[in-house]
């Protein structure tokens, strides 16, 4: 059984939907197991057990989320020193663009130990239905390839 962890920011909601329905994707798939965490509580700890980390994310003034950034500085040194190197993937909620924080992930994870497992999945405006099924399909492919030890 692998283990994914979601770990999200969110500050009106959005972002928690998405991480939401991701969850309900990847949950489809029986041989993940998958642990949702506000990127707030989540650390090394949830790191170390995990086998995939999908990330969760509003762009804010052109960026990754203060939390989410938090999170990923809290765990970058810890992460190193335990040699872990996870597959991981992001989802941003945007208002009209999403490019920034896309960017600003990629740059952290020059350095971070990690590396994409999936495209980065960039959504605009109000969550929508159509919003909230690319976040299933999202979790779903990352969860089967997960389970299928493609990474
Ligand atoms: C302080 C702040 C800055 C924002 N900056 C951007 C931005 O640079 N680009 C963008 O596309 N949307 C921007 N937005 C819109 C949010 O990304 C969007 O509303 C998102 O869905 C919020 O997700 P959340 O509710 O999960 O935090 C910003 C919102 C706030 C509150």
């Amino acid at each position: 059984m692998k283990s994914l962890l979601i770990a999200y920011h969110s500050q009106s909601g959005a972002s928690a939907r998405l991480a939401q329905a991701a969850s309900q994707g990847a949950g489809t798939e029986p041989g993940v197991a998958v642990v949702v965490r506000r990127a707030w509580d989540a650390g090394v700890a949830d790191l170390r057990v995990a086998q995939g980390l999908l990330l969760v994310t509003a762009e804010n003034s052109g960026a990754l989320s203060g939390g989410m950034k938090d999170f990923l500085d809290r765990t970058f040194y810890p992460a190193i020193a335990d040699g872990l190197v996870l597959p991981y993937a992001l989802l941003v909620s945007a208002g009209n663009d999403g490019r920034g924080a896309v960017r600003q992930l990629e740059r952290i994870m020059s350095g971070y130990p990690f590396r994409a497992g999936a495209e980065p999945v960039i959504l605009r405006g109000e969550v929508s239905e159509a919003h909230l099924l690319a976040s299933r399909e999202l979790g779903a492919a990352f969860a089967a390839g997960l389970a299928m030890g493609i990474f």
